[in-house]
């Protein structure tokens, strides 16, 4: 879904996220009173301020199913951008993407960022089926190496993509690489063990059901750890206000 924005926006940063209400005036629909979150997908800028955003999105329950009702030219209500996107990396050689699912949706505007450090970048993408493998065509010319797989094999690799990604990271342990990561919670924690095995930089985008979106209601949290912290030292942060994105290794 493209919005164009009534108002400008200066900065977004990869991995940020737009809060879009869907049922804006009548109560009809009481269970999607809430907001529903989704990555911004692409951004475009006219006069050095973006005005227009692309999301793409999955049905899952009530609200996107309703979001795929809306007939073009509807004026939706959003937030955005909201929470800390990636920082990118450019003291390393190689960047590496994991996307898992619709949660790929969360790199692609990364990857545009990341294309203009003239770097390698490999780009793994891993789903279900063939079918839901509906980031290839985005990616058909960029210069990235791209590596699907597939649980059922119907295209790609055939396997879980957290362990094509540490076939990888093995055989490169002296190229310094940074990892980035979004997709479903198994395939964030399969990807994470592989930092505390490798000792190697990630950042990774959690998914969490949200309330708010700024920070107040605390639905959303999860358990993070300061860099040199003690083991005991864990606190509570926010997925949409201190993440979505955090460094793997502060989340315990
Ligand atoms: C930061 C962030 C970015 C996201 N980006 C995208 C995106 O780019 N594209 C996309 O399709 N989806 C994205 N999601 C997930 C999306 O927000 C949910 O799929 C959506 O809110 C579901 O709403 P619904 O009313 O259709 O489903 P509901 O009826 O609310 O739920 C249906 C099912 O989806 C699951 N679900 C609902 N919300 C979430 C959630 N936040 N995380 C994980 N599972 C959930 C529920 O557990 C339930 O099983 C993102 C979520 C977050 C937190
Ligand atoms: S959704 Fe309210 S604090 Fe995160």
């Amino acid at each position: 879904m493209s919005l164009s924005l009534d108002k400008a926006v200066k900065k977004i940063t990869p991995g940020q996220f737009a809060h879009l209400e869907i049922t804006p005036s009548q109560r009809t629909y009481s269970d999607v009173l809430l907001r529903r979150p989704f990555s911004i997908f692409n951004a475009t800028q006219k006069f050095a301020c973006y005005n227009n955003i692309d999301i793409v999105y999955q049905i899952k329950g009530k609200g996107t199913y309703l979001i795929a009702s809306f007939p073009k030219g509807r004026t939706v209500n959003i937030i955005c951008p909201l929470g800390q996107g990636f920082k990118i990396n450019r003291t390393v050689q190689t960047s590496v993407l994991v996307g898992g699912g619709i949660g790929s949706a969360g790199l692609y505007f990364l990857l545009k960022r990341l294309l203009s450090l003239k770097r390698p970048i490999y780009f793994f993408i891993g789903a279900k089926t063939k079918n839901d493998l509906w980031m290839l065509p985005f990616l058909g010319k960029l210069p990235v190496n791209v590596i699907a797989t597939t649980e059922d094999g119907s295209y790609g690799k055939n396997g879980l993509v957290a362990d094509f990604v540490e076939e990888f990271i093995s055989q490169r342990q002296n190229n310094n690489l940074q990892i980035y990561a979004c997709g479903p919670s198994g395939m964030i924690e399969a990807i994470r063990k592989l930092v505390l095995l490798y000792n190697i930089p990630m950042q990774v985008s959690l998914e969490e059901r949200m309330g708010c979106g700024i920070g107040l209601c605390r639905v959303c949290v999860c358990r993070t750890r300061p860099a040199q912290a003690g083991q005991d030292d864990w606190q509570y942060s926010t997925v949409c206000k201190d993440g979505p994105v955090f460094d793997a290794q502060n989340i315990c």
